[in-house]
């Protein structure tokens, strides 16, 4: 039989550090519930001690998920580790994932500690941790720039501490695949208590090489779990993406010989919850999940394709979750059709009233657009504009005029906590009209620094999908807004981000 590779997902740790990818609770449920249905190994939920916010999305995330494994990530002092302890006491599988930086450069320019000290500390660490709870990964931060003697004294002095899990990031994204493979491998050969451990890789993207170093680092090196983010997520130029090393390994079955158990057909349901959530849009030509990934448009391709499939596809578009671009529903469609069909796209709705409001908005978008697809479907859904009773600001209608030669005009109705407010402005467009108008009496003074429009399904009868992302007071935020007039969806996605910008997170800056 082959060996099981663990599938590590860092989408809600590592991925949310990526600079406007923060996400609010709800949100990070509802990826951590899509990661699961994904079969994900270990779900690393968050750096529970960096903020009261984090602490409590690592707790209600492992409180909820029964499936994986729910890790939070600690920094090597005792404090990090009790806290992030007792936000995944409610975990029916928990990990502590403890880091500390390891390569000269860190330890003498950012932690000011001398060797010795970092050796002492990880030791100390591994042991308090190993007290609070069983299953313990060590991460050497920067790692792959650390000395390999030093790096080698460190680790096997953690393993002897318990440490069931050694990571060893390519923290800045420096390695080259067979370099990679090797300093692994020479690792395990080296520590003499090395077997005790399973040994995993966590590569950053900035060389373009995070998902070949971690394959190298598997085939090479004899690592048996890979950490990784959905479409590629993270710091600067991102991790190792979850979907292009899953199908990697299986579709070159034939070289890893390794099982995943990840169930790939929800992969491309989470790539485009994340993608909505964060704002970060998937490339077209991007590997699995890009629109492109399994189109083909030239002809000797699509000849081909159709007489013998595996002439020009060497993976079935349906086993990651693409689906023909379907017409899915209509204006005739009843309630519990609707309610089927969010079943199979896998959308978990907590209560009847919002399948009955979700429905309603259904009925609503159908009256305005005769085919109904998937992808507005999921849209639908995860509108965040949609007035939540908690929330401070709600979208109500809109109207503008704009004329070739004249100053577009918009008049918007939208609820302050839960009363009605008009507000008009002129702009350079009608979308600037818009947010000026809502600007105008909200005064948030956030600075725009992102804005995208996204056809939801591909035509002009599309519905808009448009991600906002606003600054202020050094906290950076995503709304999304999705609707048939790109203004209103304009609308909505600056409200939603208003929202988010009230939730106040006073966060340690994460590392790593
Ligand atoms: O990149 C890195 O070094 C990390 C560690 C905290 C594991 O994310
Ligand atoms: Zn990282």
């Amino acid at each position: 039989m082959a060996e099981r590779l663990v599938i590590f997902d860092t989408t809600l740790r590592d991925g949310e550090q990526s600079p406007g990818a923060s996400m609010t609770r709800d949100e990070k449920l509802r990826i951590a519930r899509q990661l699961e249905r994904l079969k994900v190994d270990v779900i690393e939920a968050g750096f529970a001690a960096s903020s009261n916010g984090d602490f409590e999305c690592v707790k209600a995330i492992s409180e909820m998920v029964r499936d994986s494994t729910v890790c939070s990530l600690a920094r090597a002092n005792d404090r990090d580790i009790s806290r992030a302890a007792e936000a995944l006491k409610p975990a029916s599988s928990g990990r502590l994932h403890l880091f500390l930086a390891t390569s000269a450069l860190h330890m003498e320019k950012k932690l000011r500690m001398t060797p010795e000290q970092v050796f002492e500390q990880a030791r100390l660490s591994v042991r308090f941790a190993r007290n609070l709870m069983s299953d313990i990964e060590f991460s050497p931060e920067d790692g792959y720039r650390s000395d390999p003697d030093f790096l080698c004294r460190v680790i096997e002095a953690v393993i002897a501490e318990g440490a069931t899990t050694i990571n060893v990031p390519d923290t800045v994204g420096y390695a080259v695949p067979e370099l990679y493979g090797n300093f692994i491998r020479n690792l395990r050969e080296r520590i003499p208590n090395s077997d005790k451990a399973v040994w995993s890789v966590h590569c950053h993207n900035d060389l373009g090489m995070a998902v070949a170093n971690s394959l190298a680092g598997v085939k090479i090196g004899g690592a048996r779990q890979v950490e990784c983010t959905i479409n590629g997520l993270g710091e600067r130029a991102g991790n190792c993406s979850l979907e292009e090393v899953v199908m990697a390994v299986k579709t070159r079955r034939d070289y890893f010989d390794l099982d995943v158990g990840i169930d790939t057909r929800h992969i491309l349901a989470a790539s485009r919850l994340v993608s909505q959530i964060t704002g970060f849009v998937v490339q077209p030509n991007k590997a699995v999940v890009g629109a492109n990934a399994f189109a083909h448009a030239s002809g000797i391709h699509q000849d081909g394709v159709l007489k013998a499939r595996d002439t020009y596809e060497i993976m079935r578009a349906e086993d990651v979750g693409w689906s023909a671009n379907k017409i899915v529903m209509g204006k005739l469609s009843g309630r519990n059709a609707f309610k089927q069909r969010l079943q199979e796209l896998g959308v978990v709705m907590e209560s009847e009233t919002d399948i009955n409001n979700a429905f309603v908005r259904f009925k609503d978008l159908a009256d305005r657009k005769s085919e109904i697809f998937d992808e507005d479907i999921l849209a639908l859904v995860s509108d965040e504009s949609l007035s939540h009773d908690h929330e401070q600001y709600g979208f109500v209608s809109l109207s503008q005029h704009s004329e070739t030669g004249e100053r577009p005009q918009a008049n918007i109705v939208f609820t302050v906590d839960g009363k009605e407010v008009k507000s008009q402005s002129d702009g350079n467009g009608p979308v600037d009209a818009s947010l000026k108008a809502i600007e105008l009496h909200v005064k948030s003074g956030a600075e725009m620094v992102l804005y995208s429009v996204n056809a939801i399904s591909g035509s002009t009868e599309s519905q808009g999908e448009v991600t906002v992302r606003l600054q202020n007071s050094g906290r950076v935020v995503n709304g999304v807004g999705a609707d048939p007039d790109i203004v209103v969806a304009s609308a909505k996605a600056y409200l939603s981000a208003l929202n988010k910008l009230q939730s106040k997170a006073d966060r340690v800056a994460a590392q790593g």
